[in-house]
């Protein structure tokens, strides 16, 4: 059966089953998802490319991020919904502390913000207050610009030690759960092993304690740019160009 609350997640660590994360932005797609079992809905900030075509997170605001929370809450009942905090939204504690209110008060059961042991302080203040944290490290789309690029992240024993470091310190600090992003598969096993929280990975391979996917990358819903990890499930693309086509067709008479 699928997942509650975000408090079942140290026993699905302890006994399985692994969890199954997708995430959403609207109403439609949050309630067919819910109603499917998936155990986590994530409202990513994966938004601003997805469904409002930026060119990478960069340019998503908190009013953006409010406004998604709120749909995708009036779609679920059941699956615990986690709300990005969008980039610059985090850059102290008191703002972090403040904006993830807002996003707990538009929906959200839990926030999640990119960074780890430089942005501890921001955790504590979020967890302190009694808001479910999420952490997110190895590949970080908030940083694309400075970083030059998406880029598998633990390829190199320093870069391990820094995000097996970074794990420890988002576990300690009272994480619920990481998603651990494009990280090499043994590092992503390692930092499983020894966290208490629930290790949730995307191209991070088959060891961590469970697994997200950007939606329209599993549904073939965004065919301009497909990630080589995702396994895509369904060619929604292709079933909105032939319906449009039919219309059209129709339409002309
Ligand atoms: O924004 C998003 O969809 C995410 C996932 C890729 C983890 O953060
Ligand atoms: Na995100």
């Amino acid at each position: 059966t699928p997942l509650t609350s975000l408090s079942e997640l140290r026993e699905r660590k302890l006994n399985g089953p692994k969890v199954a994360v997708l995430t959403a932005y609207d109403y439609p797609t949050a309630r067919l998802l819910d109603e499917a079992e998936v155990d986590l809905i994530l409202v990513g900030d994966s938004l601003g490319m997805v469904v409002l075509g930026l060119p990478d997170t960069v340019g998503v605001t908190m009013d953006m991020m409010v406004h998604h929370i709120a749909a995708v809450r009036r779609g679920v009942k059941r699956a615990p919904i986690i709300g990005d905090l969008p980039f610059h939204s985090y850059q102290t504690p008191e703002e972090a502390l403040a904006n993830a209110r807002r996003l707990m008060e538009a929906g959200a059961d839990a926030v999640k913000l990119e960074g780890g042991t430089a942005f501890i302080p921001q955790v504590r203040a979020i967890i302190d207050a009694n808001i479910p944290f999420v952490g997110h490290i190895g590949m970080l789309p908030q940083s694309v610009r400075e970083e030059g690029g998406y880029k598998k992240k633990g390829k190199t024993p320093e870069q391990a030690d820094k995000l097996i470091a970074d794990a420890l310190s988002l576990d300690e600090a009272g994480a619920v759960a990481m998603v651990l992003e494009s990280v090499v598969a043994d590092v992503a096993t390692e930092i499983t092993r020894r966290v208490k929280s629930s290790t949730i990975g995307i191209g991070a391979g088959s060891g961590t304690d469970g697994q997200v996917l950007v939606t329209p990358d599993l549904v073939g819903g965004f065919p301009w740019f497909r990630p080589p990890f995702a396994k895509v499930r369904a060619d929604i693309a292709a079933e909105i160009t032939r319906a449009a086509r039919e219309y059209v067709v129709e339409c002309r008479g």
